[in-house]
């Protein structure tokens, strides 16, 4: 058990969890944890090696290859591949977004992963959004977030920021996967985004995490 406690945050693609994670983290002073871009570093280097997506094996062995380093620096999640830092741009292109929700459904990805996300915890309280946060990787924290929205109240958010990213296809993959799915941890808060301005969001989500004994 560690002596520092950790709010979890999961939900679907542009649910507006990271939003909320961010401002809590903010308002509150902690460290926040965006886990989805450990993924995505992993899918970088995927793509970037030429490593098909779907050859399970060879993203396997990839992940001894690689010294998979994870910190947080000025707010944001940090990986570091080797000695090379993939830039928040890069980990959101076009090409990562369509390829990493099939390096998320391998058990031997998330197992690596979770390892480094837990160790966060051992350096403060934190504040970390995902898909599994809840469920997997904090099973214990009762503090437990699920933020969702609309599937169309989604699809307009990522073609707002400009993104070639289809969240319906990503969170049906994310959802149906075996390990560790998308679902809505035991003892979660659900908050729905879709009718309400991020700031509404902040303060529904602060309220409910007050209630469930979170003291600043
Ligand atoms: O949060 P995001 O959209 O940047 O996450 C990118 C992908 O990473 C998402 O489609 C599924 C995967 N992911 C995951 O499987 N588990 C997490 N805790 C975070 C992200």
């Amino acid at each position: 058990m560690s002596e520092f406690r950790a709010i979890a945050i999961d939900g679907p693609a542009a649910s507006g969890k990271s939003t909320v994670a961010r401002r809590l983290a903010e308002d509150w002073g902690m460290t926040m944890v965006n886990s989805g871009a450990m993924y995505r570093a992993v899918t970088w280097e995927v793509l970037r090696r030429g490593i098909n997506p779907s050859a399970t094996g060879e993203v396997i062995a990839l992940l001894s290859e690689v010294d998979w380093g994870c910190l947080v620096r000025n707010g944001q999640t940090v990986m570091q591949v080797g000695d090379v830092e993939p830039t928040m741009k890069q980990l959101k292109a076009d090409e990562v977004n369509g390829a990493v929700s099939l390096i998320a459904a391998i058990p031997e990805v998330r197992e690596l992963l979770v390892q480094k996300q837990r160790e966060f915890l051992t350096k403060g309280d934190l504040v970390m959004e995902g898909r599994d946060i809840g469920t997997v990787v904090f099973p214990d924290t009762p503090y437990k977030v699920f933020v969702t929205a609309s599937e169309e109240v989604r699809r307009q958010r990522r073609a707002a920021e400009g993104a070639e990213d289809a969240v319906e296809e990503r969170d049906k993959l994310d959802s149906q996967r075996k390990a560790s799915p998308l679902r809505v941890a035991e003892g979660a808060v659900v908050v729905d985004s879709s009718e309400l301005a991020i700031d509404e969001v902040v303060a529904q989500v602060k309220d409910e995490l007050i209630q469930l004994g979170w003291k600043e």
